[in-house]
């Protein structure tokens, strides 16, 4: 038993290191000055494995979860609340690059602003909310 919830938090904070990678190379690309059409080919295969690792945070999450049988701290809630915050937060982003105009530079810039600025948010709730559950757990 005790090597299974080992075992599953060893997934679920795997997962939790591919994402911050993962969002550290979004906010970059972010950043990089360049023409929407090789930023567009990039950022989709970025937020591509972006949104896979958000699925194996929480189904990782899901699983340490039934592993400890739902005995489990008040932070879990919280993550489950900042995992879904992520996820709408994507869902919406999908939409707005969706609705982007290829040729219409001033939208392309908005939503470059406005994608960045939500992957900056997800960064800085994880490594809150990462800090805080060590924290709680000493
Ligand atoms: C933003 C997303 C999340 C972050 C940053 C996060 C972070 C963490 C961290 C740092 C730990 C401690 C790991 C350790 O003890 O070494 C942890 C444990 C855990 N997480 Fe998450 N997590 C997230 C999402 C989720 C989700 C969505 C679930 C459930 C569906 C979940 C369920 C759990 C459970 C059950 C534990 C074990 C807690 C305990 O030992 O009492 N997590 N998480």
């Amino acid at each position: 038993m005790a090597g299974m919830i080992s075992m599953a938090i060893m997934l679920h904070v795997g997962s939790i290191f591919l994402i911050l990678l993962l969002l550290l190379l979004l906010v970059w690309h972010f950043s990089k000055e360049q023409e929407f059409k090789p930023f567009s080919i990039k950022y989709e295969q970025l937020s591509l494995f972006y949104k896979a690792t958000l699925g194996s945070l929480f189904f990782t999450g899901l699983v340490v979860m039934a592993v400890a049988k739902f005995d489990v701290l008040w932070t879990v809630y919280v993550m489950v609340l900042v995992v879904l915050h992520m996820i709408v937060t994507t869902v919406k982003e999908h939409l707005a690059y969706k609705l982007t105009h290829i040729k219409d530079a001033l939208s392309q810039e908005t939503f470059k602003a406005y994608a960045k600025r939500k992957y900056i948010i997800d960064l800085v709730l994880i490594v809150i909310l990462s800090a805080v559950t060590y924290a709680v757990s000493l």
